[in-house]
């Protein structure tokens, strides 16, 4: 067991970005897993603090607000309300889930960044950016697009090429152009305040590197290779109207990085919960503090984060901070801008009262280690072949067979068997492998020991079968039924901070009033003559037709997006450069005929040709032409087309060709054969 050095825990959960919907990427990532271990400590009994909030400053709201014509200030209402909502549905249990535009939270983050810079924790240093002279504006690196000098697509931003993925600096952009007015930019000088990171790296390296060793691999890794380069001196600041203004001399105009003020919003929503005692849950050495964060956020909260703290002095570093990996779709990374999520209010429309199934799911494929993979089919199956067939329906019987025999009071537990005591000893050992995972953040092994209670129980009455035994000894069957409403009544608790509202329901079956952690293991959860309440359906299956619908929404946004991609690349397509002159002369030794087509055949052994006779007003002849791919030959035949009349013969695949039939090449490679606009005699000119 671990020694409880800390008196009392401050748990953060990343906040998001008030500029859309929160998906299953975020719930699995980061807020279930948090809201898993907080429900765990306060079942224990401990002092926990959980804080949650939006993000509501940055670049992406304001483009967002733009888009929309309306104001960032909308955008993140909007939001965070929408947001707040979601997790308050799916028993995301903060203390305090407040947001970035709060008065608390500028004031925070204003002293915050105007005591470092007294202290002389910054240095100023200036350069030359982007500036829309008729924007009147600098330019954020997303406000810039322009050709990618690697691929050569146009519309690639000023921090990435979306087409070949290159993270970019805006002046390696070939023709840079301003999203704002759509100018060319200029160069201009600005200055900023940076936090010199290099400066904190001697410490930073003995704190990870040396002191914390248990930390995630992934994390220890990322905090690693960037503790190995050299740390490079970080703006904090940028050339925006949206944020929290630089409270200090030269500051006009410019407001602090998003990254900047985010993690002081911990601060902040603190100080909103708790405005006497936040400092306790600061700066008190006896308080523990662990962030949980996605994987991008790990350099933040590793490296940049506690280098501000320090700066400031006085406060708490962080005692781990479990930041998982990525959660994919259906195999596919998920994207906001692709809409290809599952959005969590979404979900809660489709999905009513299922709440505990997502949070079941998305935590036995938390993506702890790995990125990991959401599909709809293994969503069906662990709700019908887990939680209806396993976890349900063993209680749903222990229940239903006790107010059958026993109308509804717990019956005695006489003399135990042999099968009796192997099933307890069993699930007794089960709170300690819960603990064990639980403690190091191994959520996804907690679970699955937490469901192996269900397991124990389930096994214990299909051996049992006390509805058998029911026809020759009642007093046995009583024992049975004991045992397993006791399970029933751990499965209760052990389930409560992986599954709150079926844990809570469960609960109130049972008519328990007590869920407390260290009681897990006990068979002496419920007294003899308990009264428990009729059994209510758990969990209830879910059909096909269910998971078929899910899945052909994804398909139609699939085929939206590739529908959308072709028509970007077909307004990016350049026709290719004219070719070298030729005269006349050599023009006029084409002799280039309409012809009319008789017939059309599929030449065989050969997917590309097709072969076709063709009326060319002088007796007839056979072409073979490479357009397979693009007709089916019944739609070519009555056309005209043109044709080559003096291209000397050739044999293709056997077939003698006698010409050539011209077709217009797409813009992607598709051939489409050349026709007069209006009838003409087979065996006309064209010139
Ligand atoms: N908004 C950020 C994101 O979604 C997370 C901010 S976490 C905080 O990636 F620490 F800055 F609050
Ligand atoms: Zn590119």
């Amino acid at each position: 067991m671990e020694e409880k050095k800390y008196k009392r825990t401050l748990v953060t959960s990343a906040l998001p970005y008030a500029n859309g919907p929160v998906h299953i990427g975020h719930l699995a990532g980061v807020y279930v897993p948090a809201d898993i271990y907080v429900r765990y400590l306060r079942l224990k009994g401990e002092d926990v603090l959980f804080i949650g909030g939006s993000d509501e400053h940055g670049v992406p709201i304001t483009i967002r607000a733009r888009k929309e014509g309306i104001t960032p200030q909308d955008v993140v209402d909007r939001y965070h309300t929408l947001i707040k909502d979601s997790f308050k549905e799916f028993g995301i249990s903060f203390d305090v889930y407040s947001r970035t535009s709060s008065k608390t939270h500028h004031e925070t983050a204003s002293e915050f960044f105007k005591k470092l810079y007294d202290n002389n924790q910054f240095v100023e240093q200036e350069s030359e950016q982007y500036y829309d002279e008729e924007a009147k504006t600098f330019l954020a690196d997303r406000y810039i697009v322009g050709e990618c000098p690697r691929c050569h697509a146009e519309g690639a931003y000023g921090d990435q090429c979306e087409k070949c993925g290159t993270a970019l600096s805006p002046t390696e952009l070939i023709n840079p152009v301003s999203k704002l007015s759509g100018s060319k930019p200029v160069m201009r000088k600005t200055k900023h305040w940076y936090l010199p990171l290099d400066r904190h790296q001697g410490w930073l390296k003995q704190w990870i590197l040396e002191e914390h060793k248990e930390w995630r691999p992934n994390v220890y890794g990322q905090c690693k290779s960037w503790l190995d380069m050299d740390l490079q001196p970080r703006a904090v600041t940028r050339d925006l109207d949206w944020g929290i203004p630089v409270p200090v001399e030269g500051g006009e105009g410019k407001v602090l990085y998003v990254w900047f003020d985010a993690p002081i919003g911990y601060i902040s929503n603190t100080k909103e919960i708790c405005p006497d005692t936040w400092e306790t849950w600061w700066k008190d050495p006896e308080t523990r503090m662990l962030h949980f964060i996605g994987k991008d956020n790990i350099v933040f909260h590793c490296i940049v984060f506690p280098a501000m703290l320090k700066a400031y002095g006085g406060f708490n570093l962080p005692e781990n901070v479990p930041a998982n990996e990525f959660l994919n779709l259906e195999g596919d990374k998920i994207s906001t801008s692709r809409n290809w999520a599952i959005w969590m209010h979404e979900y809660l429309k489709d999905f009513p009262g299922k709440q505990d199934v997502l949070r079941y799911v998305l935590t036995a494929n938390a993506p702890e280690t790995k990125d990991n993979d959401f599909t709809w089919k293994d969503f069906q199956a662990r709700n019908n072949n887990e939680l209806v067939a396993i976890f349900g329906n063993f209680v749903n019987r222990a229940i239903v067979l006790t107010h059958k025999y026993f109308g509804g009071k717990l019956p005695k537990r006489g003399n135990l068997q042999e099968i009796d005591t192997t099933a307890i000893n069993e699930f007794a050992e089960v709170k300690k492998q819960v603990e064990s995972y639980l403690d190091v953040f191994r959520f996804r092994d907690a679970q699955k020991e937490a469901m192996n209670l269900a397991r124990i129980g389930n096994k214990y009455l299909a051996d049992t079968e006390p509805w058998k035994v029911a026809k020759t000894d009642l007093d046995r069957v009583a024992t049975i039924l004991n045992v397993s409403l006791q399970i029933a009544a751990n499965l209760a608790i052990a389930f409560e901070p992986f599954l709150p509202f079926s844990a809570a329901k469960l609960r109130g079956m049972l008519n328990m009033t007590e869920c407390k952690w260290g009681e897990l293991g006990s068979i002496d959860l419920l007294a003899e003559g308990h009264e428990i309440k009729p059994a209510e359906l758990l969990f209830e299956k879910i059909e096909d037709s269910v998971i078929d619908g899910q899945l052909q929404r994804l398909a139609d946004i699939k085929k939206a997006n590739e529908e959308a991609a072709k028509a970007a690349e077909a307004a990016n397509w350049k026709p290719e450069a004219v070719g070298a002159p030729v005269d006349f002369e050599t023009f006029e030794k084409l002799d280039i005929r309409v012809g009319k087509i008789l017939d059309c055949q599929k030449v065989p052994k050969a997917d590309k040709l097709l072969q076709f006779k063709i009326d060319d007003g002088m007796g007839g002849r056979t072409i073979v032409s490479g357009i397979a791919a693009y007709y089916k030959p019944e739609d070519l035949i009555g056309k005209e087309v043109c044709f080559i009349a003096n291209f000397p013969a050739r044999k293709l695949k056997g077939v003698e060709s006698q010409g050539m039939i011209l077709s217009a090449m797409d813009k992607d490679g598709k051939l489409v054969v050349v026709s007069p606009s209006a009838i003409v005699a087979p065996g006309s000119k064209v010139c």
